[in-house]
């Protein structure tokens, strides 16, 4: 019964040569597919690559940026240009554990610091790091660290700020994965030592993919950059601490372009937005009388199974000439519909981003005391929502749940 619903709800896009992995079910012919392979090709062509050692300049678009990878530093060199350091990890939630494992695993001196007896604290010692030898309460991890890198939430580490300042000493460096806090010192009150090296690495997924990519024999995509250069060193710091932590490439940003980039897309394309997307277009096929399956089918299951996949390995002009000529002509129509009538909530999102707002509301929310609570009322609210409580009936009816 189900798969009849599928093939039936995804009719439009349907030929019988390619069965997609997930469901069983396939978008692109043969014939659409190889001339989508040959449009695809000279685009990949075009890219024109430079490269010197572990630096490549990429032109992306007409815009030549540097990139930098994890070629130029071999594990010695990492081990050799660390020797005399200690990596003092705070927080290990997310991306403390991702990095910090993967700092582990390369051989560096990595000690973590956290909350005694914390979830982040019982965390690390299920995770092997011992009390008293890699395993410290935050100040003394701080005392003894000469690289203290600071994964604290954001809101923790404008609480704790305070108590930190005082103990970033002069010849110390402070590393952070977001430009929240010192970008954002008006709100934060992170107000850094000026004299002392400050720098960023911002892995761009989230901790758990930083650890699997890593143990994979892959890196995560990174960005890097310089908030304060007292030695001299800072950006090529930054650079080997990136590669430490499991990056493969590492694109050079500052703080402030990292942070605003941030905070927009994941309020935009990332999760706000799309999932704003997703809830209109289900609600008007409710409202117009489709069933909940069908009107989840042609909203998420195919995007994010089918569709999102293909797009984001080969390009949005390889979708629309793999996809049905139907299919193709009323996308691109609506393209630009979307387009002009969503890019004003997208400048007013950019401007609530710049002026603070989304800085203050986070910081607001983050510090409640209450805030745990509250946040899982809202994610009850959205479990409860019916496109929620359909996607789990159809998520269970995949082969692979099968
Ligand atoms: N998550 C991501 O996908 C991601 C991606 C890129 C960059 N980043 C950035 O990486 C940094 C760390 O983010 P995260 O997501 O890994 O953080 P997280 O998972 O929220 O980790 C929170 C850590 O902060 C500690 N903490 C919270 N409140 C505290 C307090 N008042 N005093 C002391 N410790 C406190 C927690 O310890 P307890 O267990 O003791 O509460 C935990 O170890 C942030 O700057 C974030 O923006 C995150």
């Amino acid at each position: 019964m189900a798969s009849r619903t599928f093939t039936r709800v995804l009719r439009p896009f349907v030929s019988r040569q390619f069965v997609a992995p997930v469901q069983k079910r396939t978008i692109i012919t043969a014939f659409s597919a190889a001339r989508a392979t040959a449009a695809v090709t000279p685009r990949f062509a075009g890219v024109s690559v430079q490269q010197k050692r572990g630096v490549k300049t990429i032109d992306f678009a007409g815009v030549k940026e540097e990139v930098y990878e994890r070629a130029d530093w071999p594990r010695e060199k990492l081990l050799d240009y660390f020797k005399n350091d200690t990596l003092a990890l705070i927080g290990y939630g997310s991306q403390g554990h991702g990095q910090g494992l993967n700092l582990r695993d390369n051989g560096l001196n990595v000690i973590i610091g956290v909350r005694k007896n914390g979830a982040s604290w019982n965390e690390a010692i299920k995770d092997g790091w011992v009390p008293g030898k890699n395993l410290f309460e935050m100040d003394e991890a701080i005392s003894k660290g000469t690289i203290i890198m600071n994964l604290l939430s954001d809101a923790a580490q404008s609480e704790t700020w305070p108590a930190i300042k005082p103990q970033l000493t002069q010849g110390k460096t402070l590393y952070f994965s977001h430009g929240f806090s010192p970008v954002f010192k008006d709100l934060t009150k992170v107000e850094v030592p000026t004299d002392i090296d400050v720098i960023l690495v911002a892995p761009k997924g989230s901790g758990r993919t930083v650890r699997t990519l890593f143990k994979d024999g892959r890196g995560i995509n990174s960005s890097i950059a310089v908030w304060q250069d007292v030695t001299g060193k800072a950006k090529e710091k930054a650079i080997a601490l990136g590669v430490a932590v499991g990056s493969g490439y590492m694109y050079e940003t500052t703080f402030q372009k990292e942070v605003y980039s941030d905070l927009y897309g994941e309020r935009g394309c990332l999760m706000g937005g799309i999932h704003g997307m997703f809830l209109a277009q289900y609600e008007v096929l409710r409202e117009r009388g489709h069933s909940p399956s069908e009107a989840f089918n042609e909203t998420v299951e195919e995007a994010t199974q089918s569709l999102y996949p293909l797009i984001g390995g080969n390009g949005m002009d390889w979708m629309y000439a793999a996809c049905s000529t139907t299919a193709r002509r009323g996308a691109i129509d609506w393209t630009n519909k979307f387009r002009h009538n969503l890019k004003p909530v997208f400048n007013q999102l950019y401007d609530s981003v710049i002026d603070g707002s989304e800085t203050k509301r986070s910081l607001e929310y983050n510090s409640d005391p209450e805030y745990r609570k509250k946040f899982e009322a809202e994610l009850e609210e959205i479990r409860n929502m019916e496109i929620w409580r359909a996607g789990k009936a159809v998520r269970s009816l995949r082969p692979e749940n099968n």
